[in-house]
């Protein structure tokens, strides 16, 4: 029987693993990492680890279990691969986890890769983000930071994040990482229908408030609760109308091509800015450079396709770069089109393991 994939219970080792789906086209083994598509992965996701002190609803299970540490890419192992694939062309880093600041060696990781790469940046949960912490990691290489803030409310945000850490906390990192430097300070969010979608306009005020860039993300099915549902989910849409409704919003669109934000100004002037970014209501696979490296060592070419590739038995059995660079070829080359997201869960992993 396959075991079920929302039991908090059940560790990922034991999850259904099948075997990612494979064309039998040969892939190239020169030049840019690239997919079937034409697409070029420019953009690397490294999540260094699964665990995590929040259990966020539309994340992780309260009684969310994780990884063996026997199972997790070591710091050596993380190094490696970052080096492999600045070699194989990308050019941004961004370590996520779970909660990538809970990691003991997070500076030597950052001191280790950032010379690597054009652009590092971390997702948090901020619990973490005092002012020594920001300073210390921007003195290690870190450039820019991404807060994840789905209410202000202090109480919404203990019930969303089902943690004992107040708003105001987390709202007091990003101040520290705007002291240490580490711009653009982004802040990212999740509505849930019926629970905090009304909490929009007051985190665009925080926006403007702050001078920085807060996005609304709709709702993956990537819960371990499997309590996404299409009406979970807040479309864009409607997250745009609310706010609208306070601050009259100006768009001013995609950064680049492949970035998921869609990003508005506000018309009276006011600094800070909000973004949308819309995987179930508009999705945006066409441009996507993104590939993701999960704690357990698999390539996940694609957040919302279940494949992945193990590095992790190549790393520990003595291969060679060149072997874990064709390894690394293949995946991204069997990358899904992707277009349309299946309205349902993805099974498999979590956001928490799969690295934001
Ligand atoms: N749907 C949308 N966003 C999610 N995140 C985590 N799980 C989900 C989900 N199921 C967000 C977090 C964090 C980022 C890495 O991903 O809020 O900001
Ligand atoms: Fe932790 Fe981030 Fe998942 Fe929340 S969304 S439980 S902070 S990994």
């Amino acid at each position: 029987m396959t075991p079920s994939l929302t039991n908090p219970l059940l560790s990922l080792t034991q999850l259904d693993r099948r075997a990612p789906a494979r064309t039998q086209e040969p892939f190239p083994v020169t030049g840019a990492l690239r997919d079937r598509f034409g697409r070029v992965m420019n953009d690397l996701r490294l999540s260094i680890t699964d665990k995590c002190n929040f259990r966020c609803t539309y994340c992780l299970s309260p009684g969310a279990t994780f990884l063996p540490t026997s199972d997790r890419l070591t710091t050596q192992e993380l190094v490696r691969l970052g080096h492999l694939f600045a070699r194989l062309g990308v050019q941004r880093l961004r370590l996520t986890g779970g909660e990538p600041t809970l990691h003991p060696e997070l500076t030597t990781i950052l001191s280790e890769l950032s010379p690597l790469f054009d652009d590092v940046s971390m997702t948090t949960n901020g619990s973490l983000l005092t002012d020594k912490n920001a300073r210390a990691w921007k003195a290690a290489g870190l450039h820019r930071i991404t807060i994840s803030i789905d209410s202000v409310d202090p109480v919404r945000f203990r019930t969303i994040t089902r943690s004992k850490v107040d708003s105001a906390v987390v709202i007091d990192g990003v101040r520290a990482a705007i002291g240490a430097g580490l711009h653009p300070v982004k802040v990212n969010a999740v509505l849930l229908a019926g629970v905090n979608e009304a909490d929009a306009p007051a985190l665009a005020a925080l926006a403007r408030e702050l001078e920085i860039e807060v996005r609304f993300i709709e709702f993956m099915p990537l819960d371990q609760d499997g309590g996404w549902s299409d009406r979970a989910v807040v479309q864009s849409k409607s997250t745009l109308q609310r706010i609208s409704d306070v601050f009259t919003l100006v768009l001013e669109g995609r950064d680049r091509p492949d970035r998921t934000a869609v990003r508005y100004r506000f018309l009276d002037g006011a600094g800070g800015s909000v973004s949308t970014i819309a995987p179930v209501s508009e999705p945006f696979c066409g441009e996507c450079s993104r590939i993701r490296v999960t704690t357990d060592g698999y390539v996940r070419p694609c957040l919302l396709a279940r494949d992945e590739w193990p590095l992790l038995p190549l790393l520990r059995s003595n291969a060679s770069d060149r072997d874990l660079e064709l390894a690394i070829r293949e995946a991204v080359w069997n990358k899904d089109q992707g277009g349309a997201l299946t309205m349902g869960p993805i099974g498999g992993r979590t956001m928490s393991a799969i690295g934001g």
